[in-house]
């Protein structure tokens, strides 16, 4: 029984998201998605937990063996407390690889049993990342296609509320 874990934000979750996590889910035989808090990022989220969450459970409850669970503390730990023994992030341009490296190197130090392993976006959404999505939408532009429709439907409200 393989499970891995894909963390990250997710604020929102994007198509470039559920690629890896849909490609995740063929190669392991149980997926974890572990929503981070990451309350101290910039501003703090955009979106709650709790929508961070249902976002992408609603985008990927076809896939029977993806669980969705939010997390705080030390990605390791929650690692260990599902019993994942292996981290899958998703790797985009070159930009992405120093920090990306640093994070597998520090999650090794506190770890060395649980395997920091990457999946490359697909080129369709190699520069698709969820701050990108935030401006765009911010601004007013249409990110129909690079996020599930709910999200462009939270986006609107939640910026149309904000103007
Ligand atoms: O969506 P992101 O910003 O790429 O996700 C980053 C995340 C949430 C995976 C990372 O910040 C994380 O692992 N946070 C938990 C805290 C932690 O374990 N930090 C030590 C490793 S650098």
């Amino acid at each position: 029984m393989k499970r891995a874990l894909c963390p990250g934000t997710f604020d929102p979750v994007t198509n470039g998201h559920l690629d890896v996590i849909e490609r995740a889910s063929s190669l392991f035989d149980e997926v974890v998605v572990g929503v981070a808090l990451s309350a101290e990022k910039g501003d703090g989220p955009l979106f709650s937990l709790e929508e961070r969450v249902g976002f992408i459970e609603g985008a990927t409850s076809h896939l029977g063996n993806v669980r969705v669970r939010p997390f705080d503390g030390l990605l390791v730990e929650f690692a260990q407390e599902t019993d994942a023994t292996v981290i899958i992030k998703g790797l985009r341009a070159v930009t992405d690889f120093e920090r990306e490296f640093q994070m597998a190197q520090l999650n090794y130090r506190l770890d060395k049993t649980i395997e920091t392993m990457f999946i490359m976006s697909i080129p369709e959404y190699a520069y698709l990342s969820s701050s990108a999505v935030r401006e765009i939408a911010r601004h007013g532009g249409s990110v129909k296609g690079l996020v599930p429709d709910a999200v462009c439907e939270a986006l609107a409200s939640r910026l149309h509320q904000s103007r």
